[in-house]
């Protein structure tokens, strides 16, 4: 893309004042920041591996995801240099400071903290998130922190297949331990895992996502792997690993350090084809899946009926003991959600004779408006407002921050963001109804504070506030207008004007 110069940077700024001028005098029929709580949290958020870069620097090793990017998947892009956000900590805690954002959304390199995975503490890694912590605090930003995005240290996948066994509950314990105890005075926002369900199915149902198992076929070309039963394996070590963490804390940590322990799911709106009684159920199923596979047995202790009976042997069965540590152990979900999809039964695919998730939930879905990797995402606002009310409805009314939410837009177009501005704008909207509407939503993370690495499509897509030039040496951050517009709505000064909610609500 052309970088601005002086004269387009006045062009910006006058589209602006314009924008503004036409949204402020629709104030009275529209919304503001100031129609939320108090207390609700505005952020961005990112992950190590996508910003840091620095990958062989002061002792960090490497992660699957490291291993995985190095093979080839994102083309010849990597995250080993990335956004260099691990020299640029101090710049790009300015940049938040410059929207006015409440709290940050990141997430700790666990290999970089414990080189071996376990172990000796690498005070390289340790100096760096208590500066990156202490850097959020010092600027009035709350630091929210995801202990593991897709970034689990190939040491242990190497020793003993990493979120395959057993043995990771024990290590994974260990480094939360680490992390609570380091950081645990400054950080009360904890994320044990990032979006298990997304990262079993893209991991190890279809290799599509580190560590990229997958097996014939089911997954693209994987040399290891077994689609059938590895993803319900991983997400079931993953569940045991969560709660161990998370007991940990409010048995040890909870009561002087007043902090919260969460996980967070990546989720679709969903709506039914047609009205069908198969459709109606299909989408039960397909929520039953996606949410439900991951927070029904945090809150009753075991997995969904409709899975245990598609499922059947493949899926791991909690014991009575295991039943009682995961029900519970969770204060708050993190809810991810970008895209909304029709769902169709398709019952006949279990009656096939191989088996993943996919066969199993017996669904056949379509994406809403007109959405690929290649172009934006369809604006659907609807979408999280479901979600929203369907975990109030559904668990309890647990405590919920939006963990991620945001627009794509390849990497080379324009500063002027506007979709990006409207998707962002609708969906904070969508926020606020589903609040009115008695939701328990805390806060909203945007994805992403600025273009990074994504395991998709590497450095061509993105979903950043503030363009990175990664041709620049320096890596220099631009504004884009969705900052601006961020800005303001953080501000309190600006009103926006509603959008009406698609009728497929
Ligand atoms: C599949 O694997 C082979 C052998 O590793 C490789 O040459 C080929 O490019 C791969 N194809 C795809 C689509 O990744
Ligand atoms: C996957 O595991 C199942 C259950 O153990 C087994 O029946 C099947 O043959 C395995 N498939 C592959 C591709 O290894
Ligand atoms: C399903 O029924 C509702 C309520 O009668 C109607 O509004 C909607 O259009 C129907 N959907 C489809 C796909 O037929
Ligand atoms: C239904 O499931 C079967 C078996 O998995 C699959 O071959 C077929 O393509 C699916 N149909 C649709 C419309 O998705
Ligand atoms: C869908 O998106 C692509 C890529 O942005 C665009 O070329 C195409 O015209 C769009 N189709 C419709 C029906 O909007
Ligand atoms: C990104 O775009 C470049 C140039 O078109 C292409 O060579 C590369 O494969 C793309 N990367 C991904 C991960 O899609």
């Amino acid at each position: 893309m052309k970088l601005l110069n002086n004269n387009s940077l006045i062009m910006l700024f006058v589209f602006l004042i314009l924008a503004f001028t036409q949204v402020s005098s629709l104030e009275e029929e529209g919304y503001s920041r100031n129609d939320f709580p108090t207390d609700f949290v505005f952020g961005s958020g990112t992950s190590a591996y996508q910003v840091e870069g620095a990958a062989e620097e002061d002792g960090r090793t490497s992660s699957i995801w490291d291993v995985f990017a190095h093979a080839g998947h994102s083309g010849d892009a990597t995250g080993d240099v990335a956004c260099d956000q691990y020299h640029k900590y101090k710049e790009d805690v300015k940049l938040m400071v410059d929207i006015g954002l409440d709290a940050y959304r990141f997430s700790i390199s666990w290999s970089r903290l414990l080189p071996s995975g376990r172990g000796p503490v690498n005070p390289k890694g340790l100096q760096y998130y208590n500066n990156l912590i202490d850097e959020l605090i010092t600027h009035g930003i709350q630091p929210h922190a995801t202990l593991h995005h897709f970034d689990l240290p190939q040491v242990l996948e190497d020793e003993y297949g990493g979120w395959l066994s057993r043995e990771i509950v024990r290590d994974f314990t260990a480094y939360a331990d680490t992390c609570f105890k380091e950081f645990g005075d400054r950080v009360l926002h904890w994320t044990t895992i990032n979006e298990p369900n997304v990262f079993a199915l893209g991991g190890y149902d279809q290799g599509v996502t580190p560590p990229g198992r997958c097996s014939p076929s089911f997954g693209l070309n994987c040399s290891k792997g077994n689609s059938s039963i590895e993803p319900y394996i991983a997400v079931h070590n993953m569940l045991l690993a969560h709660a161990s963490a998370t007991n940990l804390y409010k048995k040890q940590y909870q009561h002087m350090q007043q902090g919260t322990v969460g996980i967070s799911i990546y989720t679709y709106g969903a709506t039914p084809l047609t009205n069908s009684t198969e459709d109606k159920q299909a989408t039960v199923r397909l929520n039953d899946f996606f949410i439900g596979w991951v927070l029904h047995p945090l809150v009753f202790g075991d997995y969904p009926e409709t899975m245990k009976t598609s499922v059947g042997s493949r899926l791991p069965a909690f014991t009575e003991d295991e039943s009682e540590q995961v029900k519970g152990a969770i204060d708050f979900v993190g809810v991810i959600n970008y895209m909304a999809l029709y769902v169709k039964d398709n019952s006949s695919s279990p009656k096939q004779n191989l088996h993943d998730f996919n066969t199993d939930m017996a669904v056949s879905l379509t994406l809403v408006g007109n959405t690929s990797f290649s172009n934006e995402y369809a604006n659907t606002p609807w979408s999280l407002q479901q979600v929203l009310l369907y975990i109030k409805e559904n668990y309890g009314n647990p405590p919920i921050y939006i963990a991620e939410n945001g627009q794509m837009a390849p990497h080379s177009s324009s500063l002027e963001d506007t979709t990006r501005i409207k998707y962002v704008s609708s969906h904070i909207e969508a926020v606020l109804h589903s609040i009115r509407k008695g939701a328990n939503v805390r806060g909203y993370f945007q994805w992403s504070l600025m273009d990074l690495y994504e395991v998709f499509g590497g450095y061509n897509m993105s979903y950043g506030l503030y363009y990175v030039d990664f041709k620049d040496p320096y890596l220099k951050r631009y504004p884009k207008l969705s900052a601006h517009w961020y800005s303001s709505f953080l501000g309190g000064t600006l009103h926006h004007r509603s959008h009406a909610l698609s009728s497929a609500m």
